[in-house]
């Protein structure tokens, strides 16, 4: 990774607003659509439904990528200079802020299914004065299938919510129509639970991928190109 001082400057911008939100004691009210804990067994119906839960802002502000892992997002999305990003699991809205930064011809389309947790990330995004990301609030389950008929084509896919096997796979599954000819899918938290690990193992057999990076906790899927070195 070679990375600028102006690169830096970025990332100082965008941890000073994540600080100041872990500064932020006040209680969020909001509903969990995701796997839980890496022990959880919740069925597809519980996690359909969703698990109504309290938690901090700023205890919410420490989720997700962060230092070496946000950094090469971002220089993913940078060299890659993709034009039509969709990340699934926004939270707080960093990691879209990240790749938003990365490389202003991108529009990064990010999905996150609590409407709470999505207002704080549009302060965020706000703050950092991204004019490049479009925000939808609804469950993947749900709202996917609209979303990809809208967009017709993604360049760079982050898949960093709902962490269990089956819907992490559908979720490829369903991306793989609209992902471009050298599109790159980007899966966080390979290595969370048992089954996201299998999950990535099946991944890492899919023919539909020319190469598959195991970096332990991101897994990085190339479709065809050659970008061997922007990991
Ligand atoms: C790990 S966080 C995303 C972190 C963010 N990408 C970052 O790095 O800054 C995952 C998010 O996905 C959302 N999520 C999980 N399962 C979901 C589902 N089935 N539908 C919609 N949102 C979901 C959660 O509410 C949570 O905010």
């Amino acid at each position: 990774m070679q990375l600028t001082s102006h690169d830096h400057t970025i990332f100082e911008l965008i941890e000073a607003i994540r600080t100041k939100r872990k500064a932020q004691n006040e209680v969020i009210a909001l509903v969990d659509y995701g796997a839980g804990d890496p022990e959880a067994t919740r069925s597809h119906e519980e996690m359909y439904q969703g698990v109504p839960k309290e938690t901090t802002i700023a205890q919410l502000s420490s989720i997700g990528l962060k230092g070496e892992w946000a950094q090469r997002l971002y220089y993913l999305v940078q060299k890659h200079r993709p034009v039509k990003v969709l990340e699934l699991g926004t939270c707080c809205g960093f990691s879209a802020i990240y790749m938003a930064k990365a490389c202003r011809d991108s529009m990064i389309y990010t999905v996150e299914g609590d409407p709470n947790v999505a207002a704080l990330a549009k302060e965020n995004i706000e703050e950092a004065g991204c004019k490049n990301i479009t925000q939808y609030i609804g469950r993947f389950q749900d709202v996917l299938p609209a979303i990809l008929e809208a967009l017709l084509q993604v360049d760079l896919a982050f898949i960093d919510g709902h962490h269990d096997k089956e819907a992490t796979l559908h979720y490829l599954e369903m991306l793989k129509p609209y992902l471009s000819p050298k599109a790159v899918v980007v899966f966080d938290d390979i290595s969370w639970s048992d089954g996201m690990k299998e999950a990535w193992e099946k991944i890492c057999h899919d023919s539909f991928f020319e190469r598959c990076v195991d970096m332990k906790k991101l897994g990085i899927c190339f479709v065809k190109g050659e970008m061997n070195d922007m990991v």
